[in-house]
């Protein structure tokens, strides 16, 4: 069966930071959004974030030619009902980055949205080719990897599984540029690009804490002064969240099978404390 080409509606499962970032980008391009997530809580946080963010931009002049911040919200559904995704061309999913979660969701999709249908993963490091397993149109399922945080970083990372098909490459591909991203393709490999690269560098500041190299604080200035980086390592790790970074390193360990990639003991500690960075108020930093 052939994939759809012209999309319309876009599902979006997960409304943390990532999915409520792809909902109102998707929206700004005059996308129809669904933005589901099974938290009521996360569903009514990331509305409230999106009219925060799509004020600014309107009051900056920002938004496309004709749009306000309410023509823009009023292209997205906020909903906790899974079967309010049923009528998307195309689905994106946000959830949390656990291999086992990922497959029951994509199980899920496959039983709900039109067999025409593509099913997306913004994963950060879980090889799409068992995604793709998952489902019933394994050649109907990619990558789609958005860069944190969404409305500004220009990146989309395409994967292909083995079995995705020409076809799907190609509708996804239009469709990230139609959000006005840039795409970067890659080998369906444990981290893709940015996370084989960035992830292990994280982890290795991590070490640097646990060894009483430097503080924290230190670290990132360090990294933020004398290699021009926006956020040092422990500041953006706190920022894309550390169970997420643990949860990739855990994928890089385990998929690339090398010692050099072993988390680090004080990154678990924290996870294991429920110290999540900036999404829990405490991380290497505190927040308010
Ligand atoms: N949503 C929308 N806009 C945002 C935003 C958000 N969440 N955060 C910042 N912005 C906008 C601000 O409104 C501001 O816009 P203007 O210039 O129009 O005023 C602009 O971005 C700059 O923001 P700030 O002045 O507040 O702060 P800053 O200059 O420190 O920039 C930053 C913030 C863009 C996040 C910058 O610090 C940065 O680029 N950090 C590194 C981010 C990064 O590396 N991301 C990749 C993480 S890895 C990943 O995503 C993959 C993975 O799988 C883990
Ligand atoms: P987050 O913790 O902010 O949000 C995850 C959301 O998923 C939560 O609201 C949670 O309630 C929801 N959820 C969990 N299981 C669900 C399910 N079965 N069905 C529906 N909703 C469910 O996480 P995030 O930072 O937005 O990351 C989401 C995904 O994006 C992960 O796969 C992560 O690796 C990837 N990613 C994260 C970043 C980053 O910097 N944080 C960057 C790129 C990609």
């Amino acid at each position: 069966m052939t994939a759809i080409s012209h999309i319309e509606t876009i599902a979006v499962i997960g409304s943390g930071q990532m999915g409520a970032g792809i909902a109102q980008v998707a929206a700004q391009a005059g996308l129809q959004v669904r933005l589901y997530d099974l938290a009521e809580a996360a569903v009514a946080r990331a509305e409230t974030g999106m009219k925060r963010s799509l004020a600014k931009l309107e009051s900056k002049g920002r938004l496309p030619e004709g749009e306000t911040a309410a023509s823009v919200i009023a292209r997205v559904q906020f909903t906790a009902v899974f079967e309010d995704l049923a009528d998307a061309d195309f689905a994106v999913e946000a959830i949390v980055e656990n291999e086992k979660i990922k497959k029951e969701l994509f199980a899920k999709l496959d039983g709900l949205l039109n067999p025409r249908a593509i099913l997306a993963s913004n994963t950060s490091s879980i090889p799409i080719t068992r995604l793709c397993a998952a489902t019933k149109r394994p050649d109907r399922v990619v990558g789609m990897h958005f860069m944190n945080p969404v409305p500004v970083m220009k990146l989309v990372e395409l994967i292909r599984g083995l079995p995705t098909s020409d076809e799907t490459f190609a509708a996804t591909t239009a469709l990230a540029e139609r959000m006005g991203k840039q795409v970067c393709i890659s080998q369906d490999y444990p981290g893709f690009i940015v996370n084989r690269v960035l992830i292990p560098f994280i982890n290795e500041a991590c070490y640097a804490v646990m060894e009483g190299v430097a503080t924290p604080e230190d670290i990132d200035k360090s990294c933020k002064l004398g290699l021009n980086h926006p956020m040092g390592p422990l500041t953006l790790a706190d920022f894309i969240g550390l169970d997420t970074v643990l949860a990739i390193m855990d994928v890089l360990h385990s998929g690339l099978g090398d010692s050099k990639y072993r988390p680090c003991p004080l990154l678990r500690k924290y996870v294991d404390a429920g110290w999540l960075g900036r999404k829990s108020g405490q991380g290497f930093y505190k927040y308010d």
